[in-house]
């Protein structure tokens, strides 16, 4: 059975501007947020206290948060998690107004290492303190897991792998576990048997998100496979905007736009208004200066 509802995890502003090389204004960075919780979105992604060196794209955080932390009076039941990969940058974050992190580890040692500049098992340990301090201050924590189906340098991932992965960031306190599919390489059978994986580890499946990247046009296929297996929480970019700069290969995320599309066909709840979801990704789409990917966004501009 196919749940009633759906939350979705709008990743647009963080994964997807993340991989951008000419630099986003502030202004507008602000303004698409804004839009996407008008447009219905009530998790929304903000940005990432990341090392600015790291992504210089996302270096304006201190200035951005700020900017968007009113919405949630304006939007009741908004959230706007961020992305920390240190106690560096959970003070950061809290010192922003942030009441929701994220941390992102790896199931495989080469992402680790390209992404973290970290063993696997050094992360997690990085993450300890970072995870420990967040729930003190009252806030909640997402963790990330990447390269949960194929690594651009280590190839298939192991099921097993990724479990154990993924129990070590529950472990350490992350209230949800999103799976990431960093290089879109994931096809629907490999889905299920993760799933099928964490859920013999006794890991319940309402902790679960999914994170899939549409490099092959596999993510909408992967993602009603997740569905199926019970999963409501579903991670995408409105107008498929993303990738990550540390992973070769890495294309756009699953549009929201495709997602919600298929969702209401499906009679399944968003709470999204697609008309002006798909005009705010239009105008972004007008900010970056090149047309949105996402299938549904061109049908909805019409001819
Ligand atoms: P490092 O170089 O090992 O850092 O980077 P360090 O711990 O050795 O510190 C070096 C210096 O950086 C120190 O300064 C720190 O204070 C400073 P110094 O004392 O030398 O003057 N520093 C910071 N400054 C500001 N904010 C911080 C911070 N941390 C340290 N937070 C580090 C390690 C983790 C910082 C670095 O590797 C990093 O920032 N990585 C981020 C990479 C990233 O953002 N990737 C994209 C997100 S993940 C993703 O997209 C996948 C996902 O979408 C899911 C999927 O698709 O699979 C989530
Ligand atoms: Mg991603």
């Amino acid at each position: 059975a196919l749940p009633a509802r759906v939350r979705i995890h709008e990743v647009g502003a963080r994964d997807g501007l993340q991989n951008e090389n000419a630099l986003v204004p502030v202004e507008v960075k602000a303004e698409f947020i804004a839009r996407l919780a008008a447009a219905g979105l009530r998790t929304v992604e903000a940005t990432s206290f990341v090392h600015p060196k790291w992504v210089p794209q996302l270096a304006d955080a201190e200035e951005l948060f700020p900017r968007v932390t009113g919405l949630r009076e304006q939007y009741p039941g908004l959230r706007l998690p961020v992305l920390v990969p240190n106690e560096r940058g959970l003070d950061r974050a809290l010192a922003r107004g942030a009441d929701e992190v994220a941390v992102f580890a790896s199931a495989t040692e080469t992402f680790a290492r390209r992404n973290l500049n970290r063993t696997v098992a050094e992360s997690l340990e990085m993450f300890r303190p970072v995870v420990s301090g967040a729930l003190a201050a009252g806030a909640t924590v997402r963790g990330y897991l990447s390269m949960c189906f194929g690594d651009p340098w280590e190839g298939p991932v192991p099921p097993a792998q990724v479990v154990e992965a993924g129990l070590r960031l529950l472990e350490l306190g992350c209230a949800e576990l999103s799976l990431g599919d960093t290089i879109g390489v994931a096809t629907a059978g490999q889905v299920s048997a993760l799933l099928g994986a964490f859920d013999r580890a006794g890991v319940p499946v309402q902790r679960i998100a999914v994170h899939f990247h549409d490099t092959y046009g596999q993510a909408l296929a992967n993602t009603l496979t997740a569905l199926r297996h019970g999963v409501t929480v579903v991670d995408s970019s409105a107008g498929g905007l993303g990738g990550c700069p540390f992973a070769k290969s890495a294309t756009g995320n699953l549009a929201t736009e495709d997602l919600v599309w298929m969702l209401h066909g499906l009679g399944i709840e968003t709470g999204v208004d697609l008309a002006g979801l798909a005009a705010t990704s239009t105008w972004m789409a007008g900010q970056l200066g090149r047309p949105s990917p996402s299938r549904a966004v061109q049908a909805l501009a019409g001819p």
